[in-house]
């Protein structure tokens, strides 16, 4: 029999990983990547420092590289990300006040009018909150406490109506200060009309750690009339068995697949040779190419 892929499988929610588009030449990696997946999220390539690296000057090359495969390969694409404070290149983080919230506009405006049609999903805002719960001290923080919230949601709304606006975080699968900050957040914004329409669980996560009322925290969110996915999982070994790993990968899943409103799983990368993660082998393919037993424990439960 033919061997099946992920995408395949995929009937419920997407099956996704973020890609960066210097590995293409690596004939291996994208046979794998669009045989396997039938969603792609742009590894950095759209973050504010390698898209717009000086003023007006956008780099639009990489992003059109990967926007472009997507389109090859029937895929999906979730833009990420547009307000972030990594990547916040120089000639941004001198600016304050009036001229940074101009900027800021600008740029929201710009990337996701040049990309408008071939979006499904944009991460607006990605880590904004602290692990305690409180905001976190950034430049976007600093300079406008919440406002440029709603304010980055708005631009990114009225610049492409159709995609779906999301916040991002980590640490918020759990049942903590984050998690409970975040849930209020979102209940706010959507209480004042502000146009968001998901929330993103990155969920880099480790062997042991995946809390076993992921899917209820999921349905919470939903609950809020947001979507939900999981937008960066990877699984770090965390000394335990690949076994362990196995039934880690396939709780995720199908914490998503049993939650309607979870419409999708992105791996960080699929493969352990070009995770962000160097050691624990967090992906669902080795760094020889070859699928781990996770791949079909995963196509069991989609
Ligand atoms: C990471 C990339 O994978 C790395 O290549 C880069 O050097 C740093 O950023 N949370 C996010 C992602 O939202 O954008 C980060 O990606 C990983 C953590």
């Amino acid at each position: 029999s033919i061997a099946a892929h992920l995408r395949d499988h995929a009937n419920k929610i997407y099956i996704g990983s973020a890609l960066a588009p210097s590995h293409f030449t690596d004939a291996q990696y994208s046979t794998i990547a669009a045989e396997e997946f039938n969603s792609l999220t742009p590894e950095n390539e759209m973050k504010w420092a390698n898209v717009e690296p000086s003023k007006g000057k956008y780099n639009y090359g990489p992003a059109e590289k990967l926007v472009e495969f997507a389109q090859q390969y029937d895929m999906i694409v979730r833009g990420h990300t547009l307000i972030w404070h990594q990547e916040v290149p120089d000639w941004v983080s001198v600016l304050s006040g009036d001229d940074l919230h101009e900027v800021m506009i600008d740029h929201i405006t710009t990337l996701v009018t040049h990309f408008k049609g071939s979006i499904y999903a944009w991460d607006v805002l990605n880590e904004i909150l602290d692990e305690d719960g409180s905001f976190r001290k950034t430049i976007w923080y600093n300079n406008f406490q919440t406002q440029y919230i709603a304010d980055a949601f708005e631009a990114a709304a009225a610049a492409d109506p159709d995609a779906k606006l999301y916040i991002n975080d980590y640490s918020t699968e759990y049942s903590n200060n984050k998690s409970e900050a975040l849930y209020n957040l979102v209940k706010e914004l959507k209480s004042q009309g502000v146009p968001i329409h998901g929330v993103g669980f990155q969920t880099h996560s480790s062997v042991g750690k995946v809390p076993s009322d992921f899917a209820s925290t999921l349905k919470k969110f939903t609950a809020l009339g947001v979507e939900v996915a999981i937008t960066e999982l990877d699984i770090r070994l965390n000394g335990q068995s690949e076994d362990a790993q196995t039934e880690a990968f396939v709780e995720v899943v199908k914490d998503c697949v049993s939650v309607s409103g979870c419409v999708g799983v992105t791996f960080w990368e699929f493969i352990d040779k070009y995770s962000w993660i160097s050691e624990e082998t967090p992906c669902p393919w080795d760094s020889n190419y070859q699928a781990k037993p996770a791949v079909a424990a995963i196509e069991a439960v989609l």
